[in-house]
């Protein structure tokens, strides 16, 4: 399967698991619009493409990838929230808030992340017990307190302040590298035996963080070169939140060569994985040339 494959394929999956007529009907309608509107996806063909290298059955990445893409889009409703970015347009159209209310866009993100964790749990997952518990550890560590949202705290508090290239990297590391990293160790734990080997893991890990870190180092540029048609979302936000991002502590051109630095420190990391890793290479790829 290619990248189009896969982003149908998790597309069906999430549609398939956001149904359940035993949710408020108001709460599954916000956590749908938030969740089936267009991603990219990028978090769920790494969990594929991971899984792909190591060779893991198809069918126990389905709920992994769509896990992610939940926490993924529950990140970004409360990122999107009058209180943090206080957005109006996400994937090219209202952010949550704006299309139903602050409380409802809150409870949307509260239930997409428990609902992850339900994917990941229940008895169809078709995970073993023991993957379900590696993988759910993997999960909360990174979204939570020292991952994504110790990372968004960290955005938060640094809002109008200046900050060193260090701690700009931690801070992107952990708001936007750790779900990222996360998918990729994810897919590869869903390798057959449940044990993923520790050189490929190491490998594995390696590449995935030089793409967590190139992720958010494009996004930084993006806000500034793109427009708010292709972003679809609104450009040049992080200017006007007085945000401390790449472009405005080391200058675009700096960060254009940083981005290209650390695609090129994934391509060799990928290189000692295995053999299928062409999906991992493109995926690489789409991080650093993305448009959106
Ligand atoms: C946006 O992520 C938020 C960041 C972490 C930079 P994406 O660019 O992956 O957003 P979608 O899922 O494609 O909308
Ligand atoms: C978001 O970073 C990281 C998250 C954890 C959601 P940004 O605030 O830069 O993401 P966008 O630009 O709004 O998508
Ligand atoms: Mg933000
Ligand atoms: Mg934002
Ligand atoms: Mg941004």
């Amino acid at each position: 399967m290619n990248l189009i494959d896969y982003q149908s394929r998790i597309e069906v999956v999430l549609k398939r698991e956001l149904t359940n007529s035993d949710i408020p009907s108001r709460l599954l309608q916000a956590m749908n619009y938030s969740t089936l509107n267009g991603g990219k996806r990028i978090r769920a063909l790494l969990v594929y493409a991971a899984g792909e290298a190591v060779q893991a059955p198809l069918e126990q990445l389905d709920n992994v990838a769509a896990a992610i893409e939940c926490i993924h889009s529950y990140s970004l409703i409360h990122d999107d929230l009058p209180a943090m970015d206080d957005d109006d347009l996400r994937r090219g159209k209202p952010t949550s808030h704006k299309q139903f209310d602050e409380a409802t866009a809150i409870l949307a993100g509260d239930a997409l992340l428990t609902f992850a964790f339900e994917l990941i749990n229940h008895r169809d997952s078709n995970l073993s017990d023991t993957q379900a518990r590696k993988i759910s550890a993997i999960l909360s560590e990174s979204a939570g307190a020292i991952g994504m949202v110790g990372g968004q705290i960290l955005d938060i508090q640094a809002t109008g302040k200046e900050l060193t290239q260090a701690q700009l990297e931690d801070m992107h590391r952990r708001k936007t590298g750790a779900l990222i990293r996360a998918a990729a160790m994810c897919g590869g734990l869903c390798i057959e035996s449940g044990n993923l080997n520790k050189e490929i893991a190491e490998k594995l890990e390696s590449y995935a963080n030089n793409i967590g870190l190139a992720f958010q180092v494009v996004d930084d540029i993006l806000d500034i070169e793109a427009s708010t048609e292709e972003l679809g979302k609104t450009s040049g936000a992080d200017i006007d939140l007085g945000k401390v991002t790449y472009p405005s502590l080391i200058g675009l051109d700096a960060s254009k060569q940083l981005a290209k630095n650390l695609y090129n420190e994934s391509i060799k990391s990928i290189h000692e994985i295995g053999e299928n890793t062409e999906l991992l290479s493109q995926i690489a790829e789409l991080v650093i040339s993305r448009r959106k």
